[in-house]
């Protein structure tokens, strides 16, 4: 089992990655000091008869008395307001007695995660929560960080708060359970990190691809702590996303989650990142940031890794998605804001960018 830590002062907390830990999660909960007795399992409804039972089976074996489930839709419609009353709603039902504090156990991928986080952090102003991520996207990004929300209003993430989980259990064996392209969707979380956080770990991606995308548990072991360890050294010094530090995880998202909206469930949450990045990349060309050699590499990757590039999305919607970018929460004061790749594995953000050059770039990944 690997352990990365990320250190928040009072809101500290271990990332442990393992095969197998779910067994074990009872324990792992007692040992890093959660002492409530009851639990609320939220999770959704692919993943609940994967592994709730299994869950629960581990929270009473560690001394959890009471253990209640909640299961949301599966896919990005779990995560809109509705849910999170309907999860409020369980929380409120199954815990009335402010006596009893449950820990929430958010069991599943980054909606889940969001949602189930969300609901935590206001739930009586708080109660801890765990994160056990089961998608490749959630173990090396959504879990860790504590950003946690909901869409609402064709918004992505617009309703939420910044609320650091007690702990964060990532087993890999879960893993075996995904479809293809869902993990594959994971692994553009991976290669950003590599594309602006670490040219190391990019060139790691492209000699390992292969081992990587057969699941081999070493090197699946080693790239999700490797990630885990980027984002909380990105978490630690901008915890707030209001130093300029954490903006740089946004890489390939002010486009992509524009063109996640627009796409209306057709592109997984990986798979618009993947043409977002590609899009910033040609943005850091125009602005003479990056060269073609950088977009080359990133383009060869993502494709290997059977991620799209360009995306479908009907003409109308061309016009949607400069309209969504506008209501990005990180354009700031009416100002666009873009993290461009400096090379790879290096970045830096861009302001102001001017409107057509922006509609040219997004424009050329519609296809
Ligand atoms: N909070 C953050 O910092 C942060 C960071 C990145 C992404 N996100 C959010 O995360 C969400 C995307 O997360 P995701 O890609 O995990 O999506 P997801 O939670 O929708 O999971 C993808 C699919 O896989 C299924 N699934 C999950 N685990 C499984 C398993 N082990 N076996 C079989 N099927 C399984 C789910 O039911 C779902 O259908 C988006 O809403 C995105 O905005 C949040
Ligand atoms: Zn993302």
């Amino acid at each position: 089992m690997l352990r990365v830590e990320v250190e928040l002062g009072k809101r500290s907390y271990p990332i442990l990655i393992g095969s197998g830990l779910l067994e074990a999660l009872g324990a792992m909960l007692r040992n890093n000091l959660l002492t409530e007795t009851s639990a609320l399992v939220v999770t959704d409804s692919n993943v609940a008869p994967l592994y709730f039972e299994k869950t629960e089976t581990a929270l009473r074996r560690g001394g959890f008395a009471r253990v209640a489930e909640h299961v949301i839709p599966c896919g990005e419609d779990g995560k809109s307001w509705e849910e999170y009353s309907r999860c409020c709603d369980a929380l409120l039902r199954d815990f009335p007695d402010v006596g009893e504090v449950p820990v929430v156990v958010a069991l599943g991928g980054g909606v889940v995660g969001d949602l189930a986080g969300f609901a935590a952090g206001t739930f009586r102003r708080g109660v801890p929560y765990v994160q056990v991520p089961t998608t490749l996207l959630s173990a090396v990004d959504s879990s860790v960080g504590g950003k946690t929300g909901v869409n609402h209003g064709n918004v992505k993430n617009i309703m939420g708060i910044i609320y650091q989980p007690r702990l964060v259990v990532s087993d890999l064996a879960t893993l075996d359970s995904l479809s293809e392209r869902e993990f594959r969707s994971g692994m553009a979380e991976v290669i950003k990190y590599g594309a602006v956080c670490d040219a190391e770990l990019f060139e790691y991606l492209e000699a390992n691809l292969d081992i990587l995308l057969a699941r081999d548990a070493e090197a699946l072991r080693e790239v999700v702590a490797e990630c885990v360890k980027i984002k909380a050294n990105v978490v630690q010094q901008d915890e707030t996303d209001t130093a300029g530090v954490r903006i740089v995880l946004n890489f390939g998202h002010t486009i992509g989650h524009a063109l996640e909206m627009a796409a209306e469930g057709a592109l997984t949450h990986g798979e618009a990142i993947s043409v977002g990045m590609i899009a910033a990349t040609n943005l850091g060309i125009a602005l003479d940031k990056c060269d073609e050699d950088d977009l080359l590499r990133l383009d060869r990757l993502l494709q290997q890794t059977g991620l799209p590039r360009t995306a479908r999305v009907a003409e109308a919607s061309a016009a949607k998605i400069m309209a969504s970018m506008r209501r990005d929460k990180k354009f700031q004061a009416g100002r666009n804001r873009f993290v461009v790749p400096t090379g790879i594995g290096k970045w830096e953000t861009v302001e102001d960018v001017p409107g057509d050059l922006v509609e040219r770039v997004v424009r050329a990944c519609l296809t």
